[in-house]
C-alpha cells in the first residue's frame, strides 16, 4: 500500500499558529467501503478564516487533536467503491490539508476537465469561482447593497476576496479604494482598476489616508481585517454607510480582540452592520460561479495564485497568511 502523509492539529494554538501545533502524520488509507472514493490530492488551500476552528472559536465545530487540518483541495480519484465517481475523474471538496483522502463520495463536486484552460484554471474553483470569491459575491451584493456611483472601500484588498470584490464593486459602477500592505500589493490593485489605494504599513494616520482617498466618505466597507483599521473605517463612512464584515484577520491571534470604539458613529450616521457565512448562500453558488466564470472569460475579473509545492511547508505558509507573505490565493501542490 502507498504511504501519504497529512497535517493533523497536534495543539490547539495561542496567538499565530506555530508549526508545533501541527504534526506531519505518515499514513496508508484504510481499505475502501462502499460509497467511498480514495482521491490524491492536487492542491489544497490555506485559509486565515481556519485560524478559529484550530481553536474552537468558529461557527463550526473545532477540530480536535489529531484531526486532519480542513481546508478546500482538488484531486483524482484513484480508487472508487462508489457508481458516482470513477478512477481519474478530477473533483473539488473539503480534501483537509493531506496528499491522500478516503472521502465518501458526498460533498464533492466532478470537475470536467475541459471546462478549464488558460483563463479559468482548475484551482480557481478553490479560489476566485470557490469560497473566497463568492464570499466576495455574496457580502458585496447581498449585505453591501451597492448602487452605482457608490463608494466601496475593502481592507486586505489584495487578498483573494478582496481583489474579488473590488473588481466586481467596478463592473457594478463603484468607485473603489483598497487597502493593502506594500507598494507592491498596491500596484497590482491599481492594474486591477481600483480608483485609489492606501499602502496602510506606510501612513500612520489611517484614518485621514482613508479620509483623503474618499473626500465624500464611504458607503460600504467590505471589512476582511477588523481592528485598528476597521475603527479608522467607520469614522469616513457616509450616513446609511453598510459594513460588511467578511473576515477579522487582525483579530483572529489576539486572546483579547482589539474591539470596535467609534460605536456613536452607528447612531449619528444611522450605520448599518452586518457579517456573512457564505455557506449561507449554497443553494446560488452555481449562479454565482457561472456569472463570474464570465467575468473572468470578458477580461473584467481576473485572479492571482501563489502557489507552493510540497506539503511539509504548510504550517508555516499557514503562519505568514498572518505576516501579509501571500500574495493571492495561497495554495499548496501536492503532486
Ligand atoms: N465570512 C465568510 O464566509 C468568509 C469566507 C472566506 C474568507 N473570509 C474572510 O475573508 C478574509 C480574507 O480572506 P482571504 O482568503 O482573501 O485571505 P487574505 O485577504 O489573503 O488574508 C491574508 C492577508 O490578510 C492581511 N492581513 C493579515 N494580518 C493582518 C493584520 N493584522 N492587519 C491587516 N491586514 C492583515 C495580509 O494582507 P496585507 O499584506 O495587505 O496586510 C495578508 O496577506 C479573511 O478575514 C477570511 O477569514 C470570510
Amino acid at each position: 500500500m502507498t504511504e501519504y502523509r497529512r497535517w493533523t492539529l497536534a495543539k490547539h494554538p495561542s496567538g499565530v499558529p506555530d508549526e508545533d501545533c501541527f504534526a506531519l502524520v505518515h499514513f496508508t488509507p484504510d481499505a475502501l467501503q462502499d460509497g467511498q472514493v480514495l482521491i490524491k490530492t492536487h492542491y489544497f488551500s490555506l485559509d486565515p478564516g481556519m485560524r478559529g476552528r484550530l481553536s474552537g472559536d468558529s461557527y463550526a465545530a473545532g477540530l480536535k487533536l489529531g484531526d486532519t487540518i480542513e481546508s478546500a483541495g482538488i484531486g483524482e480519484i484513484i480508487d472508487s467503491a462508489s457508481d458516482r465517481f470513477a478512477v481519474g475523474d478530477m473533483v473539488m471538496g473539503g480534501l483537509g490539508w493531506t496528499e491522500a483522502v478516503l472521502h465518501p463520495d458526498r460533498g464533492l463536486q466532478k470537475l470536467d476537465p475541459a471546462l478549464f484552460d488558460d483563463k479559468v484554471a482548475m484551482t480557481a474553483t478553490i479560489g476566485v469561482l470557490g469560497v473566497p470569491g463568492l464570499t466576495a459575491w455574496f457580502g458585496l451584493q447581498d449585505l453591501g447593497k451597492p448602487e452605482s456611483g457608490e463608494t466601496l472601500m475593502i481592507s486586505s484588498a489584495a487578498g483573494p476576496v478582496g481583489a474579488t470584490c473590488g473588481q466586481i464593486g467596478k463592473t457594478l459602477g463603484l468607485t473603489v479604494v483598497g487597502l493593502a500592505g506594500g507598494a507592491e500589493k498596491c500596484a497590482y490593485l491599481t492594474e486591477l482598476g481600483f480608483d485609489a489605494v492606501i499602502d496602510y504599513k506606510a501612513e500612520s494616520d489611517l484614518a485621514a489616508a482613508m479620509a483623503a482617498a474618499c473626500p465624500d466618505g464611504v458607503d460600504i466597507y467590505f471589512d476582511n481585517v477588523g481592528g485598528e483599521m476597521l475603527d479608522a473605517a467607520i469614522l469616513t463612512m457616509k450616513p446609511k454607510g453598510r459594513i460588511v464584515v467578511s473576515g477579522q484577520v487582525s483579530e483572529y491571534n489576539q486572546e483579547t480582540p482589539t474591539g470596535i470604539r467609534q460605536t456613536t458613529r452607528f447612531i449619528t450616521h444611522r450605520l448599518r452592520m452586518e457579517g456573512l457565512v457564505v455557506y449561507d448562500y449554497a443553494k446560488q453558488f452555481p449562479e454565482a460561479q457561472a456569472a463570474m466564470a464570465g467575468l473572468i472569460r470578458d477580461g473584467k475579473l481576473s485572479y492571482k495564485e501563489d502557489i507552493s509545492s510540497g506539503i511539509e511547508d504548510a504550517p508555516r505558509d499557514y503562519a505568514a497568511l498572518f505576516a501579509g507573505a501571500n500574495f493571492g490565493r495561497r495554495l499548496i501542490k501536492t503532486i
